[in-house]
């Protein structure tokens, strides 16, 4: 018998490996996948049948003999049959905990390299252009459009170019960069290789964070499988050493640069002057995978799907205290409270939901009173928000939105790389100010010197890390000022 079972660094921390040692014992032919995304079903086996690929999770090393005549109790039929499956729009994720992730006739047999063929057909520009009007924007947070970026860089004076892409993917409840490298590796190698033709590059970074050691493997086998179909476009892994910083896109070029992984200023924007000087473009795990997808469909199979300006799909990672933990890839325009409520299903606690932070530590708490809110870049930053990298991290009533307060400052003292004032010295003076009013000091001027401090923070600091830790702070303070009162605090 032909089961199917995730290696997927998730999968693997619920006891996949042991599941599929158990299956490998028994005489099953075990094929190793990627995730599907949902987390409450693993370990997960799918058992090939004429009616084909029946699902059972979450099951232990214990149930082989279970699984394999059928009884087990936790069968689940069809995974694209599931709600939380059928209801997603999976553009970038169709593959992902359906093959083998490093067998390259399977990737091929289901559609693979089609968006690569179909570039090469065309002139740089042409892609170019074709990015562009799907509409694709930065799915690493800032949102900027894609095709505009490539453009620039096409542009750009000069015979050597690079293509980066960052997958330090340091945002809290985030994991969608690791699972599409770790379950679908070669759509991002295609994406990236689609962006050398498009904008004249001969070589490109994967700048992985080393604590994704899974990723760096299955992204180093999968680069060495595919150099003769990609080529003349070729490729490595960088590993980053643990820094959130990192993951700036000018931190991260110093880093690959063998530097330490400081802002630098800009402009000079990279898509002008990038790695080693040279024009770079640098883009998201998520934005290069996507590009498959569009040369192979078209721009417009992209654009017609989402919301305002926020085009095609992004793929939602639900975490924290939520029921349905996992990743949910929909067209933009659904609204939060679908992704927390019907989507999420709640909390796992089954407390009342009170907050969730959307877009990794330096993004909004957001409270139950705005999950009318529609999935769209424009529509969080005009409610003081940002989409980010797209992970929500649910939190119970049982929450101290002080203490998440001072966490952010924290967060922000512990990160910072140290090159600029309001960040460096604003954050640990703000996790001075967040402590004096959990104690109950003065708390009303404390409050508007902390109100003060992120104003400096976001409009003086050099880059996202100082610049965006008053959007948790603020939120925090506007959306549940009850938990500033010094009582609630004290209580805990
Ligand atoms: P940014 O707004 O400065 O730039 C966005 C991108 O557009 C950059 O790549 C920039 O070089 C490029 N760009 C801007 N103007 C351009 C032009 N005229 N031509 C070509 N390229 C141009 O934003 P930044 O500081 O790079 O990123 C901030 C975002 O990062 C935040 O929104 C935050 O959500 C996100 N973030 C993501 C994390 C993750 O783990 N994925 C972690 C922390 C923050
Ligand atoms: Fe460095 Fe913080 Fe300034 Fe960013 S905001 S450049 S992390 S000191």
């Amino acid at each position: 018998t032909r089961v199917f079972i995730s290696r997927d660094m998730a999968s693997v921390a619920l006891g996949a490996d042991d599941v599929a040692a158990a299956f490998a014992a028994a005489g099953s032919e075990v094929v190793p996948t990627g995730s599907h995304g949902l987390f409450r079903i693993e370990p997960l086996v799918e058992v090939e049948t004429p009616e084909g690929r029946i699902a059972y999770g979450p099951v232990t090393a214990g149930d082989v003999a279970a699984v394999l005549d059928g009884s087990h109790p936790n069968r689940l039929g069809r995974i694209a049959d599931l709600p939380f499956f059928a209801t997603q729009r999976r553009f970038t994720f169709a593959r992902c905990g359906v093959i083998d992730p490093l067998d390259l006739a399977g990737y091929a047999a289901h559609g693979g390299w089609a968006g690569l063929d179909a570039a090469l057909a065309l002139s740089p520009a042409a892609v170019v252009a074709i990015v562009k009007d799907s509409g694709l924007r930065g799915r690493g947070g800032a949102g900027f459009p894609a095709g505009i970026k490539w453009q620039t860089v096409l542009d750009a004076k000069g015979t050597e170019k690079f293509i980066v892409c960052n997958a330090d993917e340091g945002d809290s409840g985030t994991f969608a960069d690791r699972m599409l490298m770790e379950g679908d590796p070669y759509c991002l190698i295609e994406g990236m290789a689609i962006a050398g033709h498009a904008v004249g590059a001969g070589h490109g970074y994967v700048y992985i964070r080393s604590e994704y050691p899974f990723a760096v493997a299955t992204m180093r086998e999968a680069i060495a499988r595919s150099a003769a179909r990609i080529a003349p476009f070729t490729l490595e892994v960088r590993v980053g050493a643990g820094a959130y910083v990192c993951g700036e896109e000018t931190a991260l070029l110093e880093s690959i640069e063998g530097k330490r992984g400081q802002v630098r200023a800009k402009p000079p924007l990279p898509a002008i002057a990038g790695l080693f000087g040279k024009p770079t473009v640098i883009n998201n795990v998520l934005s290069l995978a996507a590009v498959p997808f569009i040369l192979a469909n078209g721009a417009q199979a992209y654009a017609e799907v989402g919301f305002g300006r926020s085009r095609g799909t992004m793929p939602v990672q639900l975490a924290g205290n939520v029921r349905n933990g996992g990743l949910y890839e929909v067209g933009f325009g659904v609204t939060l409270g679908e992704l927390v409520n019907d989507i999420g299903g709640g909390t796992e606690s089954g407390r009342p939901v009170r907050a969730v932070q959307v877009g990794g530590p330096l993004g909004a708490y957001f409270p139950p009173s705005m999950f009318h809110l529609p999935f769209d870049y424009e529509a969080f930053t005009a409610a003081g928000g940002l989409i980010g990298h797209a992970g929500i991290t649910v939190f119970d009533d049982s929450v101290d939105m002080a203490r998440m307060a001072r966490f952010a400052m924290e967060f922000c003292a512990v990160e910072s790389c140290g090159k600029c004032t309001p960040c460096r010295i604003g954050s640990t003076r703000g996790v001075e100010t967040v402590d004096r009013i959990i104690a109950g000091e003065r708390i009303d001027d404390n409050i508007e010197i902390l109100r003060d401090l992120c104003e400096t923070m976001r409009f003086g600091s050099l880059c996202a890390l100082g610049g965006f830790t008053p959007y948790p702070v603020l939120s925090a303070l506007d959306h549940f000022p009850e938990d500033f009162g010094g009582a609630r605090a004290l209580a805990v």
